[in-house]
């Protein structure tokens, strides 16, 4: 059992339009009172302002995907981390394998992205996770340490940062690691930010992600050292979200 909040955030990446507020609104309409874990919903940037009108009066907060490392100036297409703030996010997600992969982003493009989140008052969510060469290689452990080196800012305060486990060969493939593979990996992480944040670094949440749907959540839930979930494909539908956050609630 975990003395920490459970946090399930749900990343839609680049899908959604203005009708799928619906499904943040049925989340809303369908949350146990009191939830008993935190919720949080990242849609896509330009769903934000009106995801957090949407939420309003519930304890559903809500995220951006990525931002710029800088406040304003010529980059074009860019967010600044101030801006999501200004449309209502309360989380920024940084350093996912997609924009890693896509974008190019390093671990000093990542760490800066996290600072610029805190900078304007967000939350961290910061992903880590090896490839299924990595793992195969025996490397998994060793890869995602060196992310946390080279990504986590000094900054970093259990109330200002979530870690996200997201295996990249785990995402949207339906394939997940096993629970062992999990909880070694959840106390890897744990171990490093203690050992570096001390009590703090012991606070921080670590979520996992990678194909959590309604079937699994309550196994990987179970699992030690799994603070929550970062749910991308299953959170697009409020029944699948609200099954997966129903299976992150304490048990009584
Ligand atoms: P899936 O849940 O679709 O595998 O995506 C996980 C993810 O990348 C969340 O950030």
């Amino acid at each position: 059992m975990t003395a920490k909040t459970r946090l399930v955030a749900g990343n839609w990446k680049m899908n959604g339009s203005k009708a799928s507020l619906m499904e943040i609104e049925a989340v809303k309409t369908g949350l146990a009172n009191p939830p008993g874990v935190e919720v949080a919903v990242c849609p896509p940037a330009t769903l934000i302002s009106r995801a957090h009108i949407v939420v309003g009066g519930s304890p559903i907060l809500v995220g951006g995907q990525d931002c710029h490392a800088e406040v304003s100036g010529a980059h074009t297409g860019d967010l600044a981390a101030e801006m999501l703030a200004d449309a209502g996010a309360t989380y920024v997600i940084v350093g996912h394998s997609e924009r890693r992969a896509d974008h190019g982003e390093t671990d000093a493009v990542v760490r800066a992205k996290a600072e610029a989140g805190w900078r304007a008052g967000l939350t961290v969510i910061l992903c880590v996770g090896e490839t299924r060469a990595q793992r195969e290689a025996g490397e998994a452990l060793a890869v995602v340490e060196g992310q946390l080196a080279g990504s986590v800012p000094d900054g970093a305060r259990a109330r200002n940062l979530v870690i996200a486990y997201e295996p990249v060969w785990a995402i949207g493939t339906g394939l997940t690691p096993t629970g062992a593979d999990i909880a070694e990996m959840h106390a890897h992480i744990g171990a490093r930010l203690a050992e570096r944040f001390g009590e703090d670094g012991a606070g921080m949440r670590i979520l996992y992600g990678g194909s959590v749907k309604p079937d699994n959540a309550a196994e990987i839930f179970a699992v030690a050292g799994v603070d929550g979930a970062l749910v991308g494909g299953a959170s697009l539908k409020a029944a699948d979200f609200l099954a997966i956050i129903n299976a992150a609630r304490p048990a009584e």
